[in-house]
């Protein structure tokens, strides 16, 4: 087989079977295949386009091209949660000890990655001790006991994705539909679990800015997972606006804990909700949605879900004292409260800039290397569709740096809209494929 053939293929329109799927991921991964061909094919690729069959092909390769994890050990279903990134996005702090306390199982591989606040782990790591870097016998052990263990990502998953993305990232070819859902699917699969609900975001603060997008990709994904044979769901959630009202990594984890004492935000909680019901379903704890918000209403009611995240960091090396008392999570004390200049609603926030404040005041990572500063973020005290009078707090913005504070304070300048009527009110959940 040559790759020369598999180029004129693709870029003759035609259908690549597994074989030759295969043929140039084994190829690409063992450094047997130049960077200048595989840039070639994947451009075939953008614009060709691949089927469905091809897409699950690719990802399965991708996916068995390095270590895959093994979670036989632990009896019943794994699930696992997937986000495609957002502004205040801390859903799985929130999520992960409500399904676990109802019953499901949840064995989490995950990375820090870059953006506008640092990752799970990072938010994690707010508790004092906690760690992720555990072994594999404790990983699997701490399901087997607690039902849930999250493990910073030691073994390579999926490297040839990572050679793939690097690639495209510098020869245009990142925003395809199939080499996207592919690239993350890869991941997830590799991670073991036997169930994937995916919150796909759409909006000026997420990757996908448009609906249509959103669903393109949502319905990619949940095809391999289906052609993969994983459980897989899929919930398009509104990022036209921050998740929630905290922006940070400390100021996130508490927003997480206030939610499950029940006083969270509407929005996350309605999402946790939504993502959650689909999980238990997933992992045959119930049979219908109705019954599993019913269910997942109750952990928070009789604080089974916050006794789980205890157990969970505990269980970690963190001082669960500070599930607690989440006073006692380190946030920045130099405070400004930014005001509204005239009456009206709030008719938008420009969401990615919220994300690029919270990123000025040293909450995410701009490289690889950055060190994050888990104290500083911002909370917004005003959504999208609250009234607000001259002189209204719109947002606290918490610093640890005076520099870093007038930089974000700037930034945030001109990130609210007020008009004179009220706008449209959307609904967290836009979406689902089930
Ligand atoms: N995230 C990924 O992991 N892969 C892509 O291709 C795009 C976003």
């Amino acid at each position: 087989m040559q790759m020369y053939d598999l180029i004129m293929k693709k870029r003759n329109g035609g259908v690549l079977n597994r074989d030759e799927i295969d043929f140039f991921i084994n190829g690409y991964t063992k450094g047997e295949i130049p960077d200048y061909q595989v840039s070639a094919l994947m451009m075939a690729i953008f614009f060709r386009g691949m089927n469905t069959e091809e897409t699950v092909d690719l990802t399965m390769a991708m996916a068995h091209s390095g270590e895959v994890l093994d979670l036989k050990d632990i009896s019943g279903i794994k699930c696992d949660k997937h986000s495609t990134g957002g502004v205040g996005d801390k859903t799985t702090l929130s999520l992960i000890p409500m399904v676990v306390s109802c019953g499901c199982k949840v064995a989490k591989m995950s990375g820090r990655g870059l953006g506008h606040t640092g990752g799970t782990i990072d938010k994690l790591e707010s508790f004092p001790g906690f760690s992720t870097s555990i072994s594999d016998k404790q990983f699997i052990d701490q399901v087997r006991n607690i039902g849930v263990s999250v493990m910073g990502q030691t073994v390579d998953l999926a490297p040839a994705d990572k050679k793939l993305y690097a690639l495209r990232d510098v020869t245009a070819t990142v925003d395809n539909m199939s080499l996207i859902a592919s690239s993350i699917m890869s991941k997830k699969l590799a991670s073991g679990a036997d169930a994937i609900v995916l919150d796909v975001k759409c909006g000026s603060g997420a990757f996908m800015k448009n609906l249509d997008d959103a669903k393109a990709l949502a319905k990619a994904m949940t095809d391999i997972g289906k052609g993969a044979g994983r459980r897989t769901k899929a919930v398009i959630s509104d990022m036209d606006q921050p998740l929630g009202r905290a922006v940070g990594n400390a100021i996130e984890v508490r927003e997480a804990i206030e939610t499950l004492k029940g006083n969270g935000p509407d929005d996350f909680t309605r999402l946790c909700m939504e993502l959650g019901s689909r999980m238990l379903i997933m992992s045959d704890v119930c049979d219908n949605l109705d019954d599993a918000k019913v269910m997942l209403e109750d952990s928070i009611k009789d604080g089974r879900a916050l006794d789980t995240l205890a157990r969970f960091v505990k269980a970690q090396g963190g001082d669960e004292s500070y599930v607690y008392d989440p006073s006692k999570l380190k946030v920045a004390d130099r405070v400004t409260e930014v005001k509204a200049k005239c009456d009206g609603y709030v008719s938008h926030i420009e969401c990615d800039e919220i994300g690029m404040v919270s990123l000025t005041l040293g909450g995410g990572r701009v490289t690889k290397e950055s060190e994050i500063d888990l104290s500083v973020g911002l909370i917004l005290e005003k959504k999208v569709g609250d009234r607000v009078k001259t002189g209204d707090v719109l947002a606290r913005i918490y610093a640890s740096d005076p520099e870093k504070e007038s930089a974000a304070l700037q930034r945030f300048e001109g990130t609210y809209e007020i008009s004179e009527s009220a706008p449209e009110q959307r609904d967290i959940i836009i979406d689902s494929i089930e």
